[in-house]
């Protein structure tokens, strides 16, 4: 393990602790994938605990958190506000429709209250009280939604009790910050605990990423009354990091369920419909009247796209307001089923998300991930890889999906498009692991288990958790765990393959030579995963091998000189060097 070093940045003051904003303090309600106002609950959100699964309290279904949260952003507002307000004010004259349960400001391009009644007739009530204001000679479309704009009726003799507002951040650390933090860190497995900390989605921010769906939903219920909008993706399954995109799916199933129990008699009541040629045609039709009205009439949604030809096809627009990248589909049921399978894995182990943020703000850094798609892995992909690789220790760390198929009861049944998507849903009846490896060992591991991995021939099977004969000639090949015979990652390429590999090796060999070298804390060099999160030397593998030669302690310094000297974050350096980019 490598000594706890202090670096260039350790005398860098830190500074504190993120403001706790929300208030008064709120019924917890997070999943794994949030930081908890419980602090039993934080550290075991933040994965501090040890080592294996101590926890035993009851965990939350998939489905109880997504209908609490879905419930709570039902009575919830948002709220763009003058820069100055009095905070003691505005709650007043809000709680004039009824008592708030907690609120919280934020600021994006403007300063914006989230405030979550107590009841949801209080948003009727302050819809009552609203005005539609045409400006200039724009015409207003009158839409009467959840999303409001304050005015204060005399500015001028209000500006003596304006106060400034603590704010709720929904970025990431900067990158300076997380090496700060990282570098003063105590251990390894102390390092990607911070990270984990510094990254997850915070509890106000998952409020906002409910709402937003929320509103969503009553724009596209103008339509389809009784559609849902539901999260999906990293937003929901415990790998979510402050920054990620909004994944949304429009559930439209509870519209024709609705009634099917009350036929009684001799006979049948059936909607009369329209039918497309398929469900792809029906889905295209639906997400293309969702994209226009959101692009016309949505309140906050710009930049709407339709994307409608993709193999999922979906609506892709920015929520300003919130600053979300949304991308909106339909009838993408098994991406929800994913979903849940990831949370489950997400809260089994406190060890999982450690390690999945981790690797995944690694890739980031490397560039073997994008926000753009084209030949890389995916953080979805990298997930999966990440989560076969615990299934693979001795004892393993996680379950197989068989295995959590075999612990599900009736209720758990569920088939869709014909794909067996039965899991158990209970968290609770999963036994705790045995395996009690260190997060700076399971880090070390993964890089060598999968800089050695024979990606030529074998397959990516967490159904099975084992490997498997890939069934075709892609590069990667990781199975899809639903639909079987797909391959999650047949898009990446075998430079993009060879990228990672020759990465993975590196890393390892970096955290090899820690071991060794024992950088001390004089040494003022970035250790452990600070060390793995600086630019790659290994830009192919002959590049690598030349600079293996080299200690490790004076490439990762000359790294850290070119990283200061640059002076950028996120950037491409003078040298032609990348810089750290460890966000989403
Ligand atoms: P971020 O990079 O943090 O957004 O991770 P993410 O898990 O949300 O990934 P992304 O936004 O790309 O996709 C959202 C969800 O769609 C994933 O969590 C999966 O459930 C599903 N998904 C993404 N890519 C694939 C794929 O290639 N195949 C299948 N079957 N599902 C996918
Ligand atoms: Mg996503």
């Amino acid at each position: 393990m490598a000594a706890g070093g202090v670096s260039l940045f350790a005398r860098l003051p830190i500074c504190g602790q993120r403001s706790q904003v929300l208030r008064p303090i709120h019924r917890l309600l997070s999943g794994p994938g949030t930081v908890a106002a419980d602090p039993r609950r934080e550290e075991q959100s933040l994965g501090i605990a040890e080592t294996g699964s101590e926890d035993r309290t009851p965990k939350k279904r998939f489905s109880e958190v997504q209908k609490e949260r879905r419930e709570q952003a039902q009575r919830t507002v948002l709220i763009l506000c003058p820069n100055k307000i009095s905070e003691k004010k505005f709650l007043k004259y809000l709680s004039q429709h009824g008592p708030i349960n907690n609120h919280f400001f934020f600021e994006s391009f403007g300063l914006y209250a989230v405030v979550e009644f107590c009841q949801k007739d209080s948003v009727a009530s302050l819809q009552s009280v609203t005005r539609i204001l045409s400006v200039g000679t724009e015409a207003a479309i009158p839409f009467r939604s959840r999303f409001f704009n304050l005015k204060l009726k005399n500015p001028a003799s209000q500006t003596s009790e304006q106060s400034d507002i603590p704010c709720s951040s929904q970025s990431p650390p900067s990158n300076k910050k997380l090496f700060e933090l990282l570098c003063n860190a105590e251990s390894v497995d102390d390092q990607l605990n911070t990270l984990l900390k510094e990254f997850q989605l915070t509890e106000e921010n998952a409020k906002l990423r409910y709402l937003t769906c929320s509103l969503i939903e009553d724009i596209a219920a103008a339509y389809f009354p009784h559609c849902e909008v539901r999260p999906f993706g990293s937003s929901v399954n415990g790998f979510g990091k402050l920054g990620c995109d909004l994944d949304m799916l429009l559930d439209l199933d509870e519209i024709g369920k609705s009634s099917a129990h009350k036929n009684s008699g001799n006979f049948l009541m059936e909607f009369q419909v329209k039918s497309a040629a398929s469900e792809r045609i029906a889905t295209q039709k639906i997400l293309s009247v969702i994209g226009e009205c959101l692009d016309h009439f949505g309140p906050g949604c710009v930049g709407v796209q339709k994307i409608l030809n993709a193999r999922c096809p979906l609506v892709r627009f920015s929520h300003q307001a919130s600053g979300f990248q949304c991308d909106l589909t339909a009838n993408n049921r098994i991406a929800l089923k994913s979903s849940e399978l990831l949370y489950i894995y997400s809260a089994l182990d406190s060890r999982v998300r450690a390690l999945v943020f981790s690797i995944r703000c690694w890739a980031r850094a490397h560039s073997l991930t994008s926000s753009i798609p084209g030949a890389w892995v995916t953080n979805f992909s990298l997930t999966m890889m990440v989560i076969f690789f615990l299934q693979r220790r001795s004892p393993p760390v996680l379950p197989t999906l068989d295995y959590l198929k075999t612990l599900a009861d009736a209720e758990d049944k569920c088939i869709i498009e014909g794909h067996n998507c039965t899991f158990t849903c209970d968290l609770n009846r999963i036994k705790p692991s045995e395996n009690t490896e260190t997060l700076e060992l399971l880090l070390k591991e993964f890089f060598e288990y999968f800089g050695n991995f024979a990606f030529n021939k074998n397959s990516i099977n967490v159904r099975q958790g084992r490997e498997q004969n890939k069934p075709e000639s892609s590069p990667l090949h990781i199975q899809n765990p639903f639909e079987t015979s797909l391959n999650i990652s047949k898009n990446v390429s075998q430079s993009q393959l060879q990228k990672f590999v020759d990465l993975a090796r590196e890393s390892a060999w970096i955290l090899h030579q820690e071991d060794k070298d024992h950088p001390s804390p004089a040494s003022h060099q970035p250790w452990g995963l600070a060390a793995l999160l600086l630019p790659s030397v290994t830009n192919s593998v002959s590049h690598a091998k030349k600079k293996r030669k080299k200690p490790a302690s004076e490439r990762v310094k000359n790294l850290l000189e070119s990283i200061k000297s640059s002076g950028t974050e996120n950037s491409t350096n003078t040298s032609g060097k990348r810089t750290v980019s460890t966000q989403a």
